[in-house]
């Protein structure tokens, strides 16, 4: 089965063909990150209007990639929420009407769900059940995958997510807007025990708090400009990282190790971690476990994911009308 792909939920605009939902035939992004550079982040109303203006050509390019009619595609697959209102409004109508034109099945898709399903592309012999950390741009999640279409969230975020944390913190340094990559970049060439910075305290041992540490750095890079003192960026890029890293690891091995999980993966935007993905292998080698993570060309937003988790919700029969709606925030 062949579906065609659309993720607009950010500032991203991809379009993707995945044939049995875990083989890429093609995939394309537009990616809007140097006008919302000049911003220092994602502005939605300019978002809408990229999306608007490229999804007709990007669709295009990926059917042509594909040597493919849309009439050969079997299906729709479109993400629907959760993500930026006006961007997934347009994904989800553009979706609409080449599902009604074509005559195709419909086939809405969670953002997060799709970011797990990269997984699947990039490991031919992962199945669920696992247990899954996500950290993107607006999620930090521990999730344990029961099924490819039943989900159950253990842990989150209850402030900012990790994606977010290392955008804030990067802009401080000085960093562009996305942050994370650059933050990535310093952090190879820096001291991580530098800097010594706060590990947040939650009552849920799976939850995150990613805001003070956010804030601390902010303050450090502040506090020091007033004295006129100076920070050595890469050192506290590498500390930050650390923290981070640290954070993420520890809690989710230790959800792992307390439900009993012996596979986990790894999704996201934030998965494009070098220090991540080298601490997590890490603490899973030692732990005996096996660790999936995508390439990190699958880790930031694309279709591909999205077509790959489309054809687990068909077989599941979850496919839509056109009543179908985007929706702004909504759990797993
Ligand atoms: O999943 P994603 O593309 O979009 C959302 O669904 O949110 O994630 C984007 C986030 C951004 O915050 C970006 O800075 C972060 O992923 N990111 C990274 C790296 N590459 C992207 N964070 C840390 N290290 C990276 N190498
Ligand atoms: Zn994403």
């Amino acid at each position: 089965m062949k579906i065609l792909a659309i993720e607009s939920s950010c500032d991203e605009t991809a379009c993707a063909v995945v044939e049995d939902g875990r083989k890429i035939i093609s995939s394309v992004v537009a990616t809007q990150i140097e006008e919302h550079k000049l911003y220092g982040g994602v502005v939605p109303e300019i978002a809408s209007r990229r999306h608007c203006e490229n999804i007709v050509g990007v669709c295009r390019e990926a059917l042509e990639q594909a040597g493919m009619s849309l009439e050969e595609c079997d299906g729709v697959a479109v993400t629907y929420a959760p993500g930026l209102i006006g961007a997934l409004l347009v994904g989800v109508n553009f979706a609409k009407g080449l599902a009604l034109a074509a005559k195709k099945p419909l086939i809405p898709v969670h953002h997060i769900k799709g970011h797990i399903a990269a997984n699947y592309i990039a490991h031919p012999e992962l199945e669920p059940p696992y247990i899954c950390l996500v950290a993107s741009g607006g999620h930090s999640h521990i999730i344990k995958v029961n099924s490819y279409t039943e989900f159950q969230t253990i842990g989150r975020t209850l402030d900012d997510a990790a994606g977010e944390a290392f955008d804030k913190a990067a802009r401080s340094m000085g960093f562009p807007y996305p942050g994370g990559v650059h933050i990535d970049r310093a952090a190879k060439m820096g001291d991580h025990t530098r800097y010594k910075l706060p590990v947040p305290k939650t009552e849920n041992p799976y939850d995150f708090s990613f805001s003070g540490l956010k804030t601390s750095v902010i303050n450090l890079v502040h506090n020091a400009e007033q004295k006129g003192e100076e920070i050595n960026v890469n050192d506290l890029a590498a500390s930050f990282q650390h923290t981070v890293c640290e954070i993420l690891t520890s809690r989710f091995i230790k959800a792992a190790e307390e439900n009993g999980y012996k596979t986990a993966a790894l999704a996201g935007g934030v998965a494009a971690n070098s220090g991540l993905r080298e601490m997590l292998e890490k603490k899973a080698a030692e732990k005996g476990m096996t660790l999936y993570i995508p390439p990190v060309s699958l880790c930031g937003d694309n279709a591909a994911m999205i077509g790959s988790q489309g054809y687990y919700e068909f077989l599941a029969g979850n496919t839509a009308g056109s009543e179908l709606n985007a929706v702004a925030s909504l759990r797993l």
